[in-house]
Order: structure tokens, then C-alpha cells, then sequence
């Protein structure tokens, strides 16, 4: 492609973020319209209000005036500097012309311009009898060398999966579990404040308990600033968190979390399951099933409209697995995080 220009997307130029999130909007037309869209009005404000502890950098191909791909590119700032991520989309009318291998050449070098030397881009994979992918990320990809380091399976539960009685008894089975040590409290949208420190903690040990196969990554320290100014942008972007925690009555520890986070649209069916975890002293107790359940109920209360939700787990991560069969959570396809690493 003789006049393909690569661009950093200024947030504030309408026509060019509108031309980027085309070619989001028709990539998932074609590719995997069964997963949830990607939403313009959060495409737009992320721009603008990019992940604290991140630097975040969008880059666009353009052709003939005409934006043919996009390269959204994270860089961690605070741990894993080594580290940087991507994801590339290209117009599926524009494919096989270049415009690809333009973006991850551009990727590798910003990356390894700034020092960082272990990258990773992430494809869509067909996952056992879920929905068939193409393989075009997956060959794109393999051409460069980047190696599979990591799968996590999607799966979709609509919210009213288990019949009501079903559900009644999963719940009062796991109260009984749980029994009087732990205060359950939920909210929608900021953590409230009496909360965030403890909250803090029990975030920070999330990248030490979660599988992550073959990715070099460090366990990130979430104190109150990061927390605040994540729940900023998430106010910012119009994404509404879901959440419910168990507090341990004796210490006063939130010492299990869940969150689901939904869009501020009426219009918008899908919402996604953020991270669950439940500390590892604490663990046995059915404390996982009984959050969620919980935060099930919340978003149907409060997002009539959200008809799915949507969560992904690393392949090997059987406990939580299980917890979202017994919701009733299908699996719809996977997610593969390929990996390269450079020499310093
Ligand atoms: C993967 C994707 C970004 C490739 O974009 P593209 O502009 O078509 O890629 P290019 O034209 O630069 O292709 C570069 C090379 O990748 C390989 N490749 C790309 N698409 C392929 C396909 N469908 N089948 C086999 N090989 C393919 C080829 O080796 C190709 O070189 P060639 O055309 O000279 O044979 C595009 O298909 C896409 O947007 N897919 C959906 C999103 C996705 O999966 N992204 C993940 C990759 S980061």
C-alpha cells in the first residue's frame, strides 16, 4: 500500500474517531457480531480519559482518506515496564492489503522505542463448540512469530438463566455456606468511601491469583489514588460498576469482591463481568457463588435492559469455571493473547 499513512488519533478530530470506530463497528459485524458491540459514546470518551496507571496511544491507517485500521496500544506505567499491549483491527474491506502489517510494524517499534520488550497482541480463536472464528488474527500473528501465551474462554449467561426456584436455593445454599462471619454489601457506581482502602488491598493481590499461562507480569499495587481515579474514568465513559462484597465481620476486611459493569444506555443488552476473587483465607466458604448471585440480582433490578452478561476466564482457572457453569454461563468462543519477546 503505496499512501498508507499511519496517525496518532487526536481525540478532539470527530471525523477520524468516527472513521477509527467504523472500523471497530464493521469488524465486529463481520468477524463476531454474537460477542457484544463495541459502543461508540465509551470508544469516543476513552480517548479522552485514558486508564490511570496506563499510557494509552491510538494509532490509525489511513488510506486515501479513509481510516482502513486501527492499532490501540497500552503501555503499563506504574509495574511491568517491560511490558506493552495491543490490539489491531483492520476494515474487513481493506484486508490483505497491507494495512495490518503496517500497524504491528508501527506497534513494535513505538513499543520497543520506549523500551518495552515483551508485547502482546490478542485474536479471537474458535473454542471447543462455541462459534467459528476466522483464523486470520491467529495466522497474522503466527507469521511474526508471536506465540500463544495465554487463552481465556469467553461465555455468555443471559440473566435470567436459572429458573427463579433454582436460583433461590443456589442463594440460600450459599448463605448457609457463608454463615454470620461476613457482612454482604453491594452498590452501584463509586466505591463507597469507608470502603476503598480495604477494597485497595484485596484488588491489588488480583494479578497474583489469576492464571496468566505464559505472560511475564508482576502483580500491580492498586492503592486509593489508582482506585478514585479508575472510578473517574469509568464515570467519565458512562460505565456504571455493579458491585458486592463480603466483609469480614471480626476484622472488617472486605475479603471477597464481584463486579459486573454495565453501560449508562438504555439501549446497550450487554454488561460484563469484571473480576471475582475471594481471599485466600477465606476461600471454602461458597463466598464466589454468593456474590455473584447476589450482583445477578442488583443488575436485573437496576439495568432492565442488560439481557447478557459476559465474562472471560483463563482456560486452567477451573474453580470459577465451575461457579459460572452452575449460573448458567455458555461458551461462546476465546480470546488468544499472543506473545513476542525482544532482548533488551
Ligand atoms: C488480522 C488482521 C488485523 C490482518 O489485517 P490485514 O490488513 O488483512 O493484514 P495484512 O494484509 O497486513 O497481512 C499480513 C500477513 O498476515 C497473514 N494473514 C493476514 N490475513 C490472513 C488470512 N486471512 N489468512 C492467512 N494469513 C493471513 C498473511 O501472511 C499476510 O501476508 P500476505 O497477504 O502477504 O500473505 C485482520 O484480519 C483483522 O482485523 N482481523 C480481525 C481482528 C483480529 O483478529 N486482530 C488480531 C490480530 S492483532
Amino acid at each position: 500500500m503505496s499512501n498508507l499513512e499511519i496517525l496518532e488519533l487526536d481525540p478532539a478530530d470527530g471525523d477520524l474517531v468516527s472513521g477509527a470506530f467504523e472500523v471497530l463497528r464493521a469488524s465486529h459485524a463481520a468477524d463476531h457480531p454474537d460477542n457484544p458491540a463495541p459502543h461508540e459514546g465509551k470508544f469516543a470518551k476513552g480517548l479522552i480519559h485514558p486508564t490511570p496507571g496506563e499510557e494509552e496511544h491510538t494509532f490509525i491507517a489511513v488510506k486515501d482518506g479513509t481510516v482502513v485500521g486501527i492499532a490501540e496500544i497500552g503501555l503499563p506505567m506504574r509495574e511491568n515496564l517491560h511490558f506493552g499491549w495491543a490490539s489491531i483491527h483492520v476494515r474487513p474491506d481493506r484486508r490483505r492489503q497491507g494495512a495490518g502489517a503496517a500497524l504491528l510494524d508501527h506497534f513494535i517499534a513505538f513499543t520497543r522505542g520506549r523500551g518495552r520488550t515483551e508485547l502482546t497482541l490478542d485474536t479471537l480463536m474458535t473454542w471447543e463448540d462455541g462459534v467459528a472464528r476466522d483464523k486470520a488474527g491467529q495466522e497474522f500473528l503466527e507469521k511474526r512469530g508471536f506465540k500463544l501465551a495465554l487463552t481465556s474462554i469467553n461465555r455468555r449467561c443471559a440473566v435470567d438463566a436459572l429458573d427463579a426456584d433454582t436460583e433461590q436455593r443456589l442463594l440460600e445454599k450459599a448463605q448457609s455456606a457463608a454463615g454470620d462471619d461476613y457482612e454482604i454489601v453491594s452498590w452501584l457506581g463509586r466505591t463507597p468511601e469507608e470502603l476503598v482502602e480495604t477494597m485497595a488491598r484485596i484488588d491489588s493481590t488480583i494479578l497474583a491469583e489469576v492464571p496468566l499461562g505464559d505472560l511475564d507480569l508482576q502483580p500491580e499495587t492498586i492503592d486509593a489514588e489508582l482506585k478514585n481515579a479508575k472510578a473517574d474514568r469509568n464515570e467519565a465513559m458512562g460505565v456504571i460498576p455493579i458491585q458486592t462484597v463480603a466483609r469480614h465481620r471480626a476484622s472488617g476486611e472486605v475479603v471477597a469482591n464481584t463486579a459486573v459493569f454495565a453501560y449508562d444506555d438504555t439501549e446497550y443488552e450487554d454488561a460484563f463481568q469484571g473480576i471475582t476473587i475471594v481471599d485466600k483465607e477465606h476461600r471454602g466458604h461458597r463466598l464466589g457463588l454468593l456474590l455473584k448471585l447476589v450482583n445477578l440480582r442488583l443488575v436485573r433490578e437496576n439495568f432492565p435492559q442488560v439481557r447478557a452478561i459476559w465474562t472471560d476466564n483463563a482456560d486452567v482457572n477451573a474453580p470459577m469455571i465451575d461457579i459460572n457453569v452452575m449460573l448458567g454461563y455458555e461458551i461462546v468462543d476465546a480470546m488468544g493473547e499472543y506473545q513476542i519477546k525482544f532482548a533488551e
